[in-house]
């Protein structure tokens, strides 16, 4: 693997889920393979889950790790050209070169602006790295990815199904701020990247992307889609086409156990209790998101051993 910016990257989605299980036995069998190598994860926003996993899962490989919120770094300049007379310090250009010689992997988080759709789309952030830096990048999550959660979305599925084609549900929730699309939009490309019958159901207004949704089902009506499923993901995000906005806070969206029935409830986590969903669920043996969380590790893993394969 030459770099981890999108689920398109996993050359063997099904090999590599297989191997995360077995890494889970054994998570410091190839502890050699990246001795005396250095990742560097770069964040431009706040996180747990990802920091922690991906630090313990090049650890667990061997590897030497940094961390810098770029926060407390220079501000850096983006553009091309600019007469950097205000308040960006450095550019792109030398930060990417100069992260390179200290890394052998940059790992990257920078959320969207949600007030841009273009330049959000563009994921310039995220592409200023692959073009500067010297070292393979991972996603931590982009501007519209969150390829390492989807990932352990796609492990922990695997791992729990008790079926052939389970029914997967994506449900849209309330929330009071708005959110990126990044995390739907890498479990929708995963799962059509696997043997399971996806629906997506929201209230009108909020749907995704077509480049990322395509023929999968949506359906406005949220108990409709419900019925019968094995696995019921639910994420909020703010609206694609009226780029950004909140446009509906309907109590009526949050998962309840009734709802819910006899499926698994998945969620990326963090998660706003009684908001999203409430505590009857996350409280019950029907939630499986510490396991979800617990499999970032493993997801992190396999990208960090593929890519240290290829060096
Ligand atoms: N799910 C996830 O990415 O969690 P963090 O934002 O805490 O990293």
């Amino acid at each position: 693997m030459k770099k981890y910016t999108n689920i398109k990257d996993i050359s063997n989605l099904k090999e590599t889920i297989r191997e995360a299980i077995l890494l889970k036995m054994d998570p410091f069998e190839f502890q050699d393979l990246g001795k005396n190598k250095t990742l560097v994860m770069l964040f431009f926003n706040s996180s747990l889950r990802t920091r922690l996993s991906t630090e313990k899962a090049a650890k667990n490989l061997g590897m030497n790790v940094m961390i810098l919120n770029v926060n407390d770094a220079w501000n850096l300049e983006f553009e091309d050209g600019t007469i950097m007379n205000a308040n960006t310090s450095e550019h792109i250009k030398e930060a990417a070169q100069v992260i390179s010689q200290y890394a052998d992997i940059i790992a990257v988080r920078a959320f969207p602006s949600l007030t841009d759709k273009q330049k959000d789309e563009s994921e310039f952030l995220l592409q200023s790295f692959i073009k500067y830096a010297t070292v393979p990048i991972v996603n931590m999550e982009s501007a519209t990815a969150h390829p390492l959660q989807a990932l352990a979305d796609a492990i922990t599925i695997t791992e729990l199904t008790e079926k052939a084609n389970p029914k997967v549900v994506l449900s849209w929730a309330p929330h009071p701020k708005a959110l990126p699309q990044a995390v739907a939009n890498s479990f929708v490309e995963m799962m059509q990247n696997m043997d399971v019958d996806l629906t997506i159901t929201h209230p009108e207004g909020y749907e995704l992307s077509k480049e990322i949704t395509k023929n999968t089902a949506i359906n406005y009506k949220q108990e409709e889609a419900l019925k019968n499923a094995d696995f019921v993901y639910v994420k909020n995000w703010s609206s694609y086409n009226d780029y950004g906005k909140v446009l509906s806070q309907d109590k009526s969206w949050m998962m309840t156990k009734e709802k819910l029935g006899a499926a698994k409830f998945m969620h990326c986590l963090p998660v706003r209790r009684n908001v999203v969903v409430e505590d009857a669920v996350l409280d019950s043996e029907s939630s499986v998101v510490i396991k979800q969380a617990n499999n970032r590790t493993f997801a992190a893993q396999m990208v960090l051993k593929q890519i240290l394969e290829d060096l």
